[in-house]
């Protein structure tokens, strides 16, 4: 019996992550690019790093692939350590920042070359190449040159280049970043689709809050060479735990509060109910509240209910945004769906339960 269940539990260890960062430092010269990153990315993953220019994004990637040598820590991939194996060994693809594709060079030619390197013979590249091209949506397309292709045509292709040497892991460092929003939202719904389909583990880099919440199984979000917080989308949106986090995904009320008792803060001179204990007496928080969660004449009761004038309506398409500010000259945001209800000047009451609002610290 016990060694039965002992040999169960020997059967149902999980494999080890198929990307691990130990304590990840890297160092140039004065700047620390990284300051101690530890991550796991499971097997089939969809894992982003999020965080604004020139938090490490690019050097954390670029340390996975093997293009930058970490100044400390490690760096596994499926369990194995690869710190001394080079990058071409680490069978990892990736799609860089700036990509470029070799411009004297057909699609074929492009997408070939990964192979032509490992010395694939020629009919085995030339199937391999028409799956990957099939892949992306441009099997006709091999005979043209990039300057031919529309940008996120090339990007397309700069991913079958990818793709072609069957990586374990997919690397992409903003590869969307060149193109315009319209295809930038398509190519994220064809990007995700196509990594479900392949199943293949994937890091990817972004500055773009919206993108990293539409595309990502987790997201990290990174600022100055740390990690801020990981979590899935809908954690890191509703449940930022630092003030950080909570600026840099969407737009957040941030209100700074002292603590009266337990869940009573002031903001101001408003009594403002909160879910959970704010802190002790006297301690100065700060409540993160999404627009989206005020109300506007809320019907019914909120928990919280302040008076407030609109200064400023911005009409954004589907919904309406509307800067209000209190008599004490408090600022507060409100998002709603539909149509312009109020003007500026208009005198609303701005509502919104307890437990929308997270306390932060600081
Ligand atoms: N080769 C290098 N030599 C010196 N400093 C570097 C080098 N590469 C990056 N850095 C510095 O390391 C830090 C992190 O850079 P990194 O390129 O990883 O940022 P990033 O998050 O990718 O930014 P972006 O969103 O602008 O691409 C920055 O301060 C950058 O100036
Ligand atoms: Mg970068």
């Amino acid at each position: 019996m016990d060694r039965a269940l002992e040999q169960g539990a020997a059967l149902s260890v999980a494999p080890p992550p198929d990307v691990e960062l130990r304590s990840l430092v890297k160092r140039y010269g004065e700047t620390l690019a990284l300051d101690g990153v530890s991550l796991a990315v499971h097997a089939g993953e969809f894992f982003t790093l999020l965080g604004p220019s020139g938090c490490g994004k690019t050097t954390t990637l670029r340390a996975v692939a093997g293009f930058v040598e970490p100044s400390a820590g490690d760096v596994l991939i499926k369990g194995s350590r690869v710190n001394d194996v080079p990058a071409h060994r680490r069978r990892v693809g990736m799609v860089f920042q700036h990509y470029a594709l070799f411009p004297h060079r057909t699609v074929f030619q492009n997408v070939a070359f990964g192979l032509r390197m490992a010395g694939v013979e020629r009919a085995q590249l030339e199937r391999r190449v028409g799956e990957a091209l099939e892949l992306v949506r441009l099997p006709a397309y091999g005979a043209r040159y990039p300057r031919e292709l529309s940008g996120g045509e090339q990007q397309r292709v700069a991913l079958a280049r990818a793709l072609v040497t069957r990586p374990a892991v997919l690397l992409l460092d903003e590869p969307l970043g060149a193109l315009d929003k319209q295809l930038r939202d398509h190519m994220q719904i064809e990007l995700k689709s196509l990594q479900r389909e392949v199943g293949i583990t994937t890091i990817y880099v972004t500055h773009d809050q919206g993108e990293a919440l539409t595309m990502s199984d987790r997201i990290a979000v990174m600022r100055d060479g740390r990690l801020e917080q990981i979590g899935p989308p809908r954690d890191i949106y509703e449940s930022p735990r630092t003030v950080f986090v909570a600026g840099f995904i969407g737009t957040t009320n941030l209100l700074p509060v002292r603590v009266l008792t337990g869940t009573e803060v002031e903001w101001g001179r408003a009594r403002v109910r909160t879910a959970a204990p704010a802190g002790g007496p006297g301690a100065s928080v700060t409540l993160a509240l999404r627009p989206e969660r005020v109300r506007l004449e809320p019907d019914g009761r909120a928990d919280n209910v302040v008076a407030a004038a609109v200064a400023h309506v911005v009409y954004q398409g589907e919904t309406v945004r509307y800067v209000l500010r209190t008599e004490e000259g408090l600022e507060l945001q409100a998002v709603e769906i539909g149509e312009t209800r109020f003007a500026p000047g208009a005198r609303v009451r701005a509502g919104w339960a307890a437990d929308d609002a997270r306390v932060l610290d600081g």
